[in-house]
């Protein structure tokens, strides 16, 4: 929880191609994040997820700050065949930044 938010909206926009947030926030490409900080994933009853997040799902996956973390450095190494095409955040600021920016939204 040391990120800082009003930064995270700016690495936001690399999201925003796929994701919407906030009020009237709908599905794109990816789902919508509202509530995603400590949500369980791929639990948006309205989008199609891939089979390989339906399992980490299944397994118990909730969005902790750390699993968050791991997931925006290395998209592809995290979740293999995910539908997320997103090379992921080289930097570890970023990251913060950008759930420290969605936890506003929680
Ligand atoms: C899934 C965050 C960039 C497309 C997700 C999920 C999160 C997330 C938390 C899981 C949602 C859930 O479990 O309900 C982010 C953030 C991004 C980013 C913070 C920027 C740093 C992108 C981009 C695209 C994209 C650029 C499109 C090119 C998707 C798709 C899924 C997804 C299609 C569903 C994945 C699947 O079912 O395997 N994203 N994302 N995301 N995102 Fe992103």
């Amino acid at each position: 929880a040391s990120g800082d938010a009003a930064s995270g909206e700016k690495v936001f926009r690399k999201c925003k191609a796929c994701h919407a947030v906030g009020e009237d926030a709908k599905n794109k490409v990816g789902p919508a994040l509202n509530g995603i900080i400590g949500a369980a994933a791929g639990a948006n009853a309205d989008f199609k997820y891939s089979d390989a997040l339906m399992e980490k799902a299944a397994g118990g996956l909730v969005w902790t700050e750390e699993e968050m973390t791991a997931f925006l450095t290395k998209p592809k190494e995290y979740l293999p065949k995910t539908k997320m095409s997103f090379a992921g955040l080289r930097k570890e600021d970023d990251v913060a930044d950008v759930i420290a920016y969605l936890a506003t939204f929680n």
